[in-house]
């Protein structure tokens, strides 16, 4: 598994290509099926190369790691949330905000911690 976690390089390769499918399909006048689809695939491989990263390192990084994955599966919740209630035109901008903050504070998570660059 070690293309999975001697980097974090593949990692951030699956959730930048997730954001920008989800950007896409959410500021989209019709529903994308075809973009929802790729970013349903990218959220299997951002949990898997995260996961991956999560069983190698957490036993050094502790409660840092929980707290990262339990933002990241909110991420990924709220961005399914936005879509499927945009796609039945109910409103979402509550939704909106929760993603935004959940993103923010997965990104410094990430970001201030572990084996990948650290500001
Ligand atoms: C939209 C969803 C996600 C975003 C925006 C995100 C963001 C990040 C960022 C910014 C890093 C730091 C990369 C670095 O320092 O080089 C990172 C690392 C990591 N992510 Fe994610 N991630 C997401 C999903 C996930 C998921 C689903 C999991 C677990 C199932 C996960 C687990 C991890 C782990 C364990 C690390 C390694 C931290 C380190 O040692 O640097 N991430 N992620």
């Amino acid at each position: 598994m070690s293309f999975l976690t001697s980097a974090t390089h593949l990692h951030i390769t699956t959730w930048v290509i997730a954001l920008v499918l989800f950007f896409i399909a959410a500021f989209a006048s019709k529903k994308l099926t075809g973009v929802h689809m790729g970013l349903r695939l990218m959220y299997i491989l951002m949990i898997v190369s995260g996961g991956a990263l999560f069983l190698e390192y957490r036993d050094a990084y502790g409660m840092n790691y929980d707290m990262k994955v339990l933002f990241a599966i909110l991420v990924i919740g709220f961005m399914e949330m936005i879509l499927v209630r945009k796609n039945k035109g109910k409103s979402v901008n509550v939704f909106w905000v929760l993603f935004a903050i959940v993103l923010a504070v997965t990104l410094y998570l990430g970001l201030s911690t572990g084996i990948g660059m650290n500001f």
